[in-house]
């Protein structure tokens, strides 16, 4: 009798246990005060409910993709971030022929001179050389073809061209838009018409 009561009880505990769980991992059971672990207001870059967020397939303006965060109203630029939206063309032909119209924003100053002057030697000396006249070491090695010299090639471009072709590169030359700022490549640009001795057309 005594055996069969703690059998009952054990049945029974068990059975409130499993219960207890059953209402799944992500339930949190009864909370008390919710609103002290769930905030009313939005986390930053959470994702909304779609009531919320109006639409979640990216048409939504106010809430892209059913987050949060809000874009930049349109037209304009974040503080700091004005040369990234200015002198950004995609890679074709025409955006080449339209670099043209690109005049350089920065004034050669002798600091632009020598910040273009230790990113060039940091980047571009392989091909084009310290004194580019494009025998850089891989070229010297042969291992490279041709590397136009600075001086014959910047009088038939301009600096728009010129800062262009190292956003996106040229034929062999790879491009540079990811690992220089579009101000580094502007400084760059002065650098290498003040470096062959090229006015700045
Ligand atoms: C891997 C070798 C290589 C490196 C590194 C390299 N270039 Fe070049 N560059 C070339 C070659 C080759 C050309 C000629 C491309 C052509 O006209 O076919 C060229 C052409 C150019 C031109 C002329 C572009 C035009 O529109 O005619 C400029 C300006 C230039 N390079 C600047 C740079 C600068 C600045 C760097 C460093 C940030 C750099 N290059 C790094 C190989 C290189």
């Amino acid at each position: 009798m005594r055996k069969s009561i703690y059998t009952l009880l054990a049945v029974a505990a068990s059975t409130v246990v499993m219960v207890g769980c059953s209402a799944g991992g992500d339930n949190p059971g009864v909370e008390y005060a919710p609103n002290m672990y769930v905030s009313f207001a939005y986390e930053p870059m959470s994702q909304l409910a779609t009531d919320d967020a109006g639409s979640s397939n990216g048409n939504n303006t106010i809430n892209p993709y059913g987050m949060n965060m809000r874009l930049p109203v349109k037209g304009t630029i974040a503080r700091g971030q004005l040369d990234y939206a200015t002198y950004n063309l995609p890679k074709s032909n025409e955006s080449y022929e339209a670099a043209s119209a690109w005049k350089n924003p920065l004034a050669a100053t002798e600091y632009n001179l020598a910040e273009g002057k230790r990113l060039y030697n940091i980047n571009c000396t392989p091909c084009h050389g310290e004194d580019g006249l494009g025998k850089g070491t891989i070229v010297a090695d042969g291992k490279y073809p041709q590397v136009p010299a600075y001086g014959d090639r910047l009088p038939t471009i301009n600096q728009g061209k010129a800062f262009y072709s190292i956003t996106h590169g040229k034929n062999l030359m790879g491009a540079y838009g990811s690992a220089l700022s579009p101000k580094q490549r502007w400084q760059v640009v002065h650098y290498i018409y003040n470096l062959s001795g090229v006015t700045a057309n």
